[in-house]
């Protein structure tokens, strides 16, 4: 397949995250070509009338990206939360309404309930309506079973759709999302269980990649969350962190000692945080749609950024405190709200969202030996996708070299 008549071919470059200055600068070139065989981009740069094939595409100037990544959603769930939108209103806490049996245990009681043909349907047609919005890689965490048999479910759905569909799954345990309420007053057996029985089956059924672990203050703690995250490390699961979302309580400091590939929210991070994290080169995982929806701060993206500190923006999709699973609004949000620059965000859903899934060398750029996972945006240029915030800009998906 040859791409012609591409107005401005955008995108990071290369096969490392981008930290500092170096987010910002992506490579653009005018009247450009992308030239594809079977998956893979065997040429991406200007256009010239030797540039042939027999599939060829006329783009018409538009605005070509790679794929996006969302790199951090709970995506595989049972039910929706919008009875918690009047508490919400009134002013309830998100930890409050958690501690009440509401929020994520209320979605835990619909995931084990909902037979896994259901699951599996519902996760099917999400993913069909995140592959419209540009998104040809997500990550999917599990976390709304919390126990063996529903983690499991879970995270088959995901292997299965992974094959099946074609947005790329990548997927994180996550039985560490909390406490769940029959082990109320047994802490430390659910624990156990996770580290004992859970983590090893996962491992050993390849399950999932990641590991990634709720810390914050009432759910899990430091010492609890660094437990569990040391087991997964031993079973060669690589990790990741929910840190420094709604309290400062040390998971970011964790992350960068434990070498947590992310770091993920981070709205309550601070200097020192920071400075670990850029230390370890730790990815940040930013999501303002969670922000926006809990009404709370933004994550400090462009101190990080500044401070050296890689950044990659995500939805944070679940029924809880994301509902949103267009990653352009995240994208949108992280201009206005982190006033990050529109190539720091290309970068951060490209390039170094692949990296916080360990898939930099395939995915995230356009250029020679990647996967041909490429957008035709409904734009002329970068900064109109930034600008019409709201609207579905995406033309065309090609996933792997095939339009979708
Ligand atoms: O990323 N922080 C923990 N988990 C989700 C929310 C899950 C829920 O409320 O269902 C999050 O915000
Ligand atoms: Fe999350």
């Amino acid at each position: 397949m040859v791409l012609k008549n591409i107005g401005l071919l955008a995108s990071p470059m290369g096969k490392k995250v981008k930290k500092g200055p170096e987010q910002g600068n992506i490579t653009l070139i005018e009247n450009a070509a992308i030239v594809i065989e079977c998956d893979r981009i065997t040429y991406a740069g200007p256009d010239n009338s030797s540039i042939k094939g027999d599939n060829q595409i006329d783009c018409k100037g538009a605005l070509i990206t790679p794929g996006l990544i969302d790199c951090h959603t709970h995506l595989i769930f049972g039910g929706w939360r919008q009875k918690e939108l009047p508490m919400k209103l009134a002013g309830a806490a998100y930890l409050d309404i958690l501690a009440a049996g509401g929020g994520i245990l209320s979605t835990v009681e619909k995931t084990r309930a909902e037979p896994i043909e259901e699951l599996y349907q519902k996760t099917n047609m999400l993913l069909s309506e995140i592959l419209s919005y540009g998104v040809t890689t997500v990550e999917a965490k599990s976390g709304y079973g919390l126990n063996t048999e529903t983690e499991v479910k879970c995270l088959k759905i995901a292997k299965k759709l992974d094959i099946v569909h074609q947005v790329d799954i990548v997927s994180t345990f996550m039985g560490a999302h909390a406490l769940p309420s029959e082990y109320k007053d047994r802490r430390q057996d659910y624990i156990n269980l996770i580290i004992d029985e859970m983590l090893p089956l996962i491992a050993k059924q390849d399950l999932a990649d990641f590991c990634d672990v709720f810390c914050e203050t009432g759910v899990f703690s430091v010492e609890e969350s660094g437990a569990i995250l040391e087991k997964a490390k031993s079973l060669g699961l690589k990790l990741k962190i929910h840190a420094e979302e709604i309290n400062n309580t040390g998971g970011a400091l964790l992350a960068a000692e434990m070498g947590c590939i992310s770091a993920e929210h981070l709205i309550k991070i601070d200097d020192a945080g920071i400075k670990a994290l850029a230390k370890k080169n730790t990815i940040a995982v930013c999501l303002p749609c969670t922000s926006f929806y809990l009404n709370e701060d933004f994550a400090p993206a462009r101190k990080m950024i500044e401070a050296g500190v890689p950044v990659a923006i995500a939805s944070d999709f679940n029924p809880g405190s994301s509902p949103n699973l267009n990653l352009q609004l995240a994208m949108n949000m992280a201009c206005y709200k982190y006033k990050m620059t529109p190539g720091e965000i290309l970068t951060a859903v490209t390039l170094n969202a692949a990296a916080a899934l360990g898939r930099q060398a395939d995915i995230g750029s356009i250029e020679e030996g990647k996967i041909a996972d490429l957008l035709i945006w409904d734009a002329k240029d970068l900064d109109y996708i930034f600008y019409r915030y709201g609207s579905n800009l995406i033309k065309t998906v090609i996933k792997k070299g095939i339009i979708c």
